[in-house]
């Protein structure tokens, strides 16, 4: 990764390299803290974040999953979003907000030590490579199933949750894929290990509800709105993995992965082996909007 100037760090801005944490850090030794990644686009006319409020709202509700107090108000968050941007004379990168619990108190349960907030901006491209982009990825159904509701709160984006998430793409990319399929308890389809998943057959699109084991993704929400607005129908429904082998097309979408088309599950082409129509036409629809050039969805950028 390229290092960048400046790191927001509890509130000021130090240098990349200055930006450490003690190894006594208790999220560092328990998974518990929430974080959020969001994406800035140089747009045709300025550089904005990609619905910000929405990531910021998440990372407050998550840390109130958690009884994690964030000891900033969301318009200091969003301030210093776009300042660490500015800061780093970024005009386009992925922004990373954390907060987690610092040195102090070992015990699992203390309620001493400082909770303390980061935001980091860095250049991330594809997330799952530009040929991925393009011509679509390859998916294995995981053997590790996705955290049921009773167990861990997926509705958070926690730091913990994410080792479930590491399990299943460490398993996928051994395997000789790009990316991992993750079934609920009840084996029926959750999502990806950083990606809500969406299935197409004719005019139908199909996700998983917010209901099923799954992160409510912001840009699934988005996709969901752009894919209505051009006249699909789009059900919010579980469905086996089976329907997932027999869909026409299937995407990814993610802030990572923006909108990723599959060109294969388990060792099954689907649809035409590449990209379809549908996943090509809402990802242009996407790429126009986090850009700037619709101005219909302006109220989802930020500009700097
Ligand atoms: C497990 C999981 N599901 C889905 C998503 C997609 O969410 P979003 O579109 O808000 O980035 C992510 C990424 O944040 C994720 O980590």
């Amino acid at each position: 990764m390229k290092k960048q100037d400046k790191i927001w760090l509890d509130g000021k801005f130090v240098d990349w390299d200055q930006a450490q944490v003690h190894i006594l850090t208790h999220t560092l030794h328990y998974g518990f803290g929430v974080f959020e990644g969001t994406r800035c686009y140089k747009c045709v006319d300025g550089s904005a974040i990609f619905r910000l409020d929405e990531h910021l709202q998440r990372l407050y509700n998550s840390a109130q999953i958690l009884t994690l107090e964030i000891p900033y108000a969301q318009e200091d968050l969003e301030a210093a979003s776009c300042e660490i941007l500015r800061v780093n004379k970024m005009e386009e990168g992925y922004l990373r907000h954390i907060v987690f619990i610092g040195e102090g108190e070992m015990g699992l349960g203390t309620m001493t030590n400082p909770i303390r907030t980061a935001i980091i901006a860095w250049a991330w491209g594809a997330y799952l490579g530009e040929e991925g982009l393009k011509k679509g990825i390859r998916l294995k159904t995981s053997s590790y199933a996705r955290l049921p509701v009773q167990v861990f709160p997926t509705k958070a984006k926690a730091v913990g949750n994410y080792v479930n998430s590491i399990l299943a793409k460490r398993e996928a990319l051994k395997a000789g894929y790009d990316e991992a399929l993750m079934l609920d308890l009840s084996g029926y389809v959750a999502e990806c290990s950083g990606e809500n998943i969406f299935l197409v057959n004719n005019q139908t699109i199909r996700t998983t509800p917010e209901s099923s084991s799954i992160l409510n993704g912001i840009t699934r929400k988005s996709v969901i709105q752009l894919a209505r607005d051009q006249g699909y129908t789009v059900l919010e429904t579980t469905f086996p993995r089976d329907e997932v082998y027999t869909a026409d097309e299937v995407f990814l979408t993610g802030t990572a992965a923006e909108v990723t088309p599959v060109r294969e599950v388990d060792n099954r082409q689907i649809g035409a082996g590449k990209a379809g129509p549908a996943t090509l036409a809402l990802q242009a629809a996407f790429f126009d909007v986090v850009k700037g050039k619709n101005k219909k969805y302006k109220q989802w950028l930020t500009y700097l």
